[in-house]
């Protein structure tokens, strides 16, 4: 395989671990710490976690290891959507593995889930692990998106567990994965198997964080990459004068990537799904919001300006929530083949108006024609809208363009308007990690195996303090129980990790509101530039501005 020279540099960088973790395995012991109670719904999740549930909070320190000496086999499984640092995870779990007895022995297991049900794996070895050091990406093992969650997934997994010896499984993923690590947790410790299961919190998204988990990993790389193109595009607009771009950043539902992209470059304007949702924002009411800072600015000679939108603003505007859930009606059973026969738009067009109630087809018709389509083109096997595959960075630009010609007509706008479009989001979930992901994803696998070792089971590898220096951060583990309560899914009433979506109240949203206006009128750009590896560390291990501002 050919490498590239960076490659090829971050295979020697040696990722910092918190200072209680750096004297050795033989110098790490455990001091426990209070039994803990489920974030809400305490008695329905003790009930469904009768095993794991109530487990109290342990933290290592420096001390003589008393762990108990046994071989261990531990299989690893990445879950979900790419993160960077994955890999780091899986060296610096094989690198304690390793330490603790050279005959103990990492099995990764293949493509996600469904390697460790399937039984589809290879053994990690040093040769393997080295050519992974500190780089981007999920393809040491693969990942996959298959939910462990039924008795028969729970079988198949103890079987193989038992076939391999394997002692612990360790899962790397985001709020569902470590859902289902509980769960299987729990179903390992009801049926006496031995088998240990720790969690690690994955997900560029940002939104597996709460009072334990000071951020997910893969949120600070991702986000850097996104705001360094950002920071370009930005400097491009100031320098030709004559674009607005409209750039939609990933996040399924939260808008932590935004927020964070906003922070680095404050752009002229940030939309932000959760207030969109809080104060029922309609899509004319942001294109008119969108819409005031173009004019504004071309008031003042500024044709131009830079948009982040997040992915899944769309679903937070409840009249399009209404309109989708109308939609899906209305194509439900053999409707859709009665739709899809129609032989023109115009005729399909009818059909819509005829079967949407006033106030959707309103919402419906301020579209632009090739959104309205894209509602009726792409949808899931079950036959529902994709919403996630809405063009909204192109939404929105159509609907600025529809109000900016109002005010033409209206003699209230001279200005230009010509919008480009952006989409970033694979971009940003391989990267190489930064060397605060390096660090942290390192630490998560090292501690990880640290809580195998002492037994813990049904935990969630937890190293907090990261606004601090490396040396300071603090490494434990917190019983994944601790983090759940009661949500509606699919019409049942299920035990889930609460997932973060941004707290308008908190830190980061109100530096971010009390700056917006200025940014929205000015140009206050920013322009953060590439990741650094190399050179002085308030440039190459700087955290998140979120992450600073919620500590702050
Ligand atoms: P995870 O929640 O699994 O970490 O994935 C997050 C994410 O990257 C979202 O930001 C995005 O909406 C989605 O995955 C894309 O999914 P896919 O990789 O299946 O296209």
């Amino acid at each position: 395989m050919e490498i590239s020279p960076l490659q090829k540099a971050r295979y020697e960088y040696v990722p910092k671990l918190p200072g209680m973790l750096r004297n050795g395995i033989a110098d790490i012991c455990v001091k426990e710490g209070e039994e803990t109670q489920s974030v809400a719904d305490q008695d329905k999740i003790k009930a469904l976690f009768p095993n794991t549930y109530g487990k109290k909070e342990i933290t290592f320190e420096k001390g003589q290891n008393t762990s108990e000496a046994k071989k261990q086999v531990v299989g690893v499984i990445l879950s979900g959507g790419q993160a960077p640092g994955g890999h780091n995870v899986i060296c610096g779990l094989y690198d304690a593995l390793k330490a603790t007895d050279k005959n103990n022995e990492l099995i990764g297991f293949l493509n996600g889930p469904s390697g460790l049900t399937d039984d589809k794996f290879m053994v990690l070895d040093d040769e393997y692990i080295d050519s992974y050091r500190n780089t981007g990406g999920f393809d040491i093992i693969g990942s996959g998106r298959t939910k462990l969650e039924t008795q028969e997934q729970f079988e198949a997994a103890a079987a193989v567990c038992k076939k391999h010896g394997i002692t612990a499984i360790v899962i790397i993923g985001g709020d569902d994965s470590n859902t289902n690590a509980a769960v299987l947790a729990e179903y390992f410790a009801a049926h006496d198997t031995g088998v240990q299961v720790i969690g690690c919190p994955k997900t560029i998204d940002g939104d597996l964080k709460n009072e334990d988990i000071d951020c997910s990993f893969g949120f600070d790389t991702a986000t850097k990459t996104y705001s360094e193109v950002i920071g370009n595009i930005e400097r491009d607009a100031n320098s030709a004068k004559k674009y607005w771009h409209f750039v939609k950043v990933m996040g399924r539902s939260a808008s932590h990537v935004a927020l964070e992209c906003a922070l680095e470059t404050q752009p002229n304007i940030c939309l932000i799904s959760e207030e969109v949702a809080a104060k029922k924002m309609s899509l004319a009411s942001i294109a008119d919001y969108i819409a005031d800072s173009v004019a504004y600015r071309a008031s003042q000679g500024m044709n131009f300006g830079v948009a982040i939108i997040p992915e899944g603003v769309v679903e937070f505007v409840p009249e399009f929530s209404v309109l989708i859930a109308e939609i899906n009606e209305l194509l439900a059973g053999s409707k859709a083949d009665e739709f899809n026969n129609l032989p023109d738009w115009a005729s399909k067009y009818e059909f819509i108006k005829n079967g949407l109630t006033a106030e959707s087809f309103a919402v419906f018709d301020i579209l632009p024609q090739g959104i309205q389509q894209q509602l009726f083109l792409e949808r899931d096997p079950h036959g529902n809208v994709q919403v996630s595959l809405i063009e909204s960075e192109k939404l929105f630009s159509a609907l600025v363009k529809a109000n900016l010609d109002k005010r033409t007509a209206a003699g209230t706008y001279n200005g230009k308007f010509s919008a480009l479009h952006h989409f970033f989001g694979y971009e940003g979930r391989c990267a190489f990690p930064s060397n605060f992901d390096a660090d942290y994803c390192y630490s998560l696998g090292y501690n990880a195996f640290m809580l195998i070792q002492y037994g813990y089971n049904g935990y969630l590898s937890k190293v907090s303090g990261l606004d601090k220096p490396a040396e300071q951060w603090v490494a434990g583990g917190m019983p994944i129980t601790k983090m759940m309560n009661i949500e509606r899914r699919h019409g049942e009433d299920k035990p889930v990790i609460r997932k973060a979506l941004v707290d308008l109240d908190g830190k980061p949203f109100k530096y971010f509101e009390s700056k917006r206006d200025q940014w929205s009128k000015e140009t206050c750009f920013t322009y953060p530039g590439a990741i650094q590896y190399f050179g002085p560390s308030e440039v190459c291990d700087r955290t998140t501005v979120t992450l600073a501002l919620e500590k702050s």
